[in-house]
């Protein structure tokens, strides 16, 4: 407020009311930006296991890439933990599909420090050593992605407010952004542009201790605890419509039979082996 020559509060909300530009400056200071990789493991875990496995066969079998959307990235932590797993885990199961990963952000600074993909200790805590040794390269400090792993993101700079991109996806990460941050009918309004930027049987995953503003038929919880949802293959009529609308956005194909969405089963905690596989190794 100083820069500004404001003395006080009340003076500073008369501005904002008075409809200043002085908005735009408060809005791009209200960016939380904290990320780190593999926040929320057993999130990962499920999409290790069950959720990149099944967007991986269903690329195959309609012969185009996967592709995953990690809206509001940060540094690209989340990004990177995602082509992580692809590439040591999902690539030599399924070498001959592509994944195509975006990662959108409104704040520039961070949009060019995740294309840097150099990040601090502090950020990889979470990562067992022998995966740190294997995917990064050290400069000082610094942990910088090897080339390999930075391949096939396309980083956007992107108003989750009033933007998405134009394509659709199998996957969609949007943790700790709108549905922590946005007002409550801010959040329905996005969650109703992701949940058509999903293709029929894309999946959703939001933040731990997040959840969705309404149900939206289109989607079903995964099991009673995850936070990831997945969208009906054609739950509705308004749906049936949108299949042109995705096809023609999209450039797989995707099957039209109107088979009912069948729940994967309950994940148990218990189940989190390759977490405690990964500790067992240190
Ligand atoms: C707390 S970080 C979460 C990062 C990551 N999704 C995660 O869960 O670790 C929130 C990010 O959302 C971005 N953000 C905030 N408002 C946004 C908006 N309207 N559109 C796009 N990104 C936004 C911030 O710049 C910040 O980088």
């Amino acid at each position: 407020m100083g820069d500004i020559g404001i003395a006080d509060l009340v003076s500073y909300r008369a501005l904002l009311k008075a409809g200043s530009a002085e908005w735009h400056a408060l809005d791009e200071c209200c960016h939380i930006t904290i990320s780190r990789f593999f926040r929320d493991i057993h999130v990962f875990e499920m999409l290790r296991t069950r959720v990149l496995p099944d967007i991986a066969s269903r690329a195959k079998r309609e012969g185009r890439d996967a592709r995953i959307w990690s809206a509001g990235c940060a540094s690209g932590e989340e990004v990177y933990t995602l082509k992580l797993l692809w590439d040591l885990e999902i690539a030599s199961t399924c070498p001959d599909v592509a994944v195509s990963l975006t990662a959108t952000d409104i704040d520039a600074t961070m949009l060019a420090r995740a294309r840097r993909a150099c990040f601090e200790a502090t950020s990889l805590h979470e990562l067992p050593r022998h995966l740190v040794t294997q995917a990064f390269d050290r400069a000082g400090d610094l942990y910088c992605m090897k080339p390999l792993h930075r391949e096939g993101i396309n980083f956007l700079h992107q108003d989750l407010r009033t933007h998405s991109p134009t394509y659709c996806f199998d996957l969609i990460l949007c943790r700790y952004v709108a549905f922590t941050y946005f007002s409550l009918p801010l959040q329905k309004q996005v969650l109703g542009r992701i949940v058509d930027r999903l293709l029929p049987r894309g999946y959703l995953a939001i933040g731990t201790h997040e959840k969705l503003p309404n149900d939206d038929p289109r989607l079903s919880r995964l099991t009673d605890t995850s936070q990831l949802f997945q969208k009906a293959e054609l739950s509705d009529g308004r749906d049936a419509q949108n299949v042109g609308a995705v096809k023609s956005n999209c450039s797989g194909r995707h099957e039209q039979s109107a088979s009912a969405f069948s729940p994967i089963a309950p994940a148990r905690l218990d189940e989190l082996r390759w977490a405690k596989d990964f500790r067992a190794r240190e």
